[in-house]
């Protein structure tokens, strides 16, 4: 497969084929992602719920997320791969927000960054663009900002609502970025903007008129216990964890009941050599 490029993403762009995204966490996630042949690979914030056990996204560090780039950049052959800014490290300034991006592409070793925020971060966007890091903005349900937003809340429900995520999109177009998530908008708000826009918007929760869709992968191949919340906007695609668990206690059965190891998992000694040994 051919190295994906922003000149790939947006050829896909022009022709109108949906640019598939998904998050990756570590070398095996990142590698099972690539083999499929998505198109981006999205080392997410949201690892720090789904590989670290965090509450929420505020917790995850840069160096926390460093870590993982790195091993996601390590298996992604083909796959273009996007590191996401965690909270904290680029609201202050443009300044703060490029020294940071810088470090995702040294230390990190992705390909483009991901930060959340429309208008007020435009700046911010034009600076880490300019210094030739591509930015993937992300408007609409900004999880970071989860508190200020009363929660997990649809935005753009209003048609008050659905001007400030095309203003958003609109400022953050003009900034530099090479696309945006769109996350958890109408889907007729999320097709209207799609068009007014000369860059793709990948989906989340914002239906089928965007340029492309992005899902968590371990929500999507169902890698979580039995009775976890999922977003409406989450099809669950595989049972990961059940195939994972059935593995798991039959081998912890076979070890009990002495089945594993069968002959075939040991290796091989002359009877004379065993009896010399055991004399
Ligand atoms: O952190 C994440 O996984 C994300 C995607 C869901 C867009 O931001
Ligand atoms: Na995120």
């Amino acid at each position: 497969r051919k190295k994906v490029s922003l000149g790939t993403l947006r050829s896909l762009y022009k022709k109108g084929e949906p640019i598939s995204v998904i998050t990756a966490h570590d070398f095996p996630s990142a590698h099972v992602a690539d083999a499929a042949g998505i198109d981006i690979v999205l080392v997410g914030d949201s690892l720090a719920m789904v590989a670290l056990g965090m509450e929420d996204t505020s917790e995850v560090t840069v160096d926390d997320m460093l870590v993982h780039c790195r091993s996601v950049a390590r298996a992604t052959r083909a796959a273009f791969t996007i590191g996401d800014l965690p909270m904290g490290s680029y609201e202050i300034s443009p300044e703060q927000g490029l020294a940071t991006a810088i470090r995702f592409t040294k230390e990190g070793r992705v390909k483009g960054i991901k930060l959340e925020g429309g208008k007020e971060m435009a700046p911010t966007i034009a600076k880490i663009t300019q210094a030739g890091i591509p930015v993937l903005a992300h408007i609409g349900l900004t999880p970071q900002r989860q508190n200020a937003l009363g929660g997990f809340r649809v935005q753009g429900k209003t048609s008050k609502g659905a001007m400030k995520v095309l203003e958003d999109a609109l400022a953050v177009q003009e900034a530099g970025c090479f696309g945006m998530i769109i996350e958890a908008v109408p889907a007729e708000v999320a097709s209207i903007i799609t068009k007014k826009l000369s860059v793709p918007t990948i989906g989340i929760g914002a239906g089928n008129g965007c340029s492309g869709q992005v899902l968590v992968q371990v929500d999507m191949s169902g890698y979580f216990p039995p009775g976890r919340f999922l977003p409406k906007f989450v099809k669950q695609y595989g049972n990961v964890w059940a195939e994972s668990l059935r593995a798991i206690e039959s081998y912890r059965d076979e070890v009990k009941s002495r089945q594993y190891p069968a002959p075939e998992h040991t290796y091989p000694i002359s009877n004379e050599e065993v009896e010399a040994f055991a004399k």
